[in-house]
């Protein structure tokens, strides 16, 4: 799969899987399987929170970018969106990724009431995954899909937000069993 990209983003990523542990970056696995969703699925508008480096976001960015879409993400930490945005313009992705920095929470609170996404990839402070869920839904559209990782790594620390997205009418939910743990769900109404 990291086959299909140009030489310097396959460098890139590859060079990022070295320092991966220092980074929190998900598992090249999650980062194909995401990669494979957004194009398949043909979304054109997704939202990340938790940037970091910008590992999972070169890897969405690039799937975006075939889709002629848009990725928005955030990150509080100054040192890590800067590196994230140096590793988007290598990759040349830079152009369809808009980097929010803030605290999660507040930036998903003030988005535009009519902004809407058919993807989002939650990936930042496992406690508050139920508020980026409850933030997010709103912005969902119907037949999107809503992901989160790390939810057998940190089970405990996510549960509200499995129990919440499990009892959630509105949504049909499973987790793949890819490293971490996936929460997977699409919008059914
Ligand atoms: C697990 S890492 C993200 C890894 C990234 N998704 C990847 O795979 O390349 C989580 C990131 O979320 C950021 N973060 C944690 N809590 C946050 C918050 N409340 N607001 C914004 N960013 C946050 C951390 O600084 C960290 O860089």
């Amino acid at each position: 799969m990291i086959e299909n990209f140009d030489k310097i983003t396959q460098e890139t990523l590859l060079e990022l899987e070295k320092t991966q542990r220092d980074f929190w970056n998900i598992s090249r696995q999650t980062a194909e399987f995401l990669y494979n969703t957004v194009i398949n699925e043909g979304f054109i508008s997704g939202i990340e929170v938790g940037t970091s480096n910008g590992y999972s976001g070169t890897w969405l960015g690039k799937a975006f970018k075939l889709n002629c879409g848009k990725l928005n993400t955030i990150e509080f930490y100054e040192k890590r969106y800067s590196i994230a945005q140096a590793n988007f313009e290598k990759c040349g992705v830079s152009d369809v990724i808009i980097i929010n920095p803030g605290e999660a929470i507040e930036v998903l609170k003030s988005l535009p009431e009519d902004i809407k996404f058919d993807f989002a990839f939650v990936d930042a402070n496992k406690r508050e995954s139920i508020d980026y869920f409850n933030l997010i839904h709103p912005h969902l559209k119907v037949g999107g899909i809503y992901t989160c990782d790390n939810v057998l790594s940190h089970k405990e620390k996510v549960q509200t937000y499995l129990d919440a997205i499990n009892a959630h009418p509105d949504y049909r939910h499973t987790i793949l069993d890819l490293p971490a743990g996936l929460s997977y769900a699409r919008k059914i109404r």
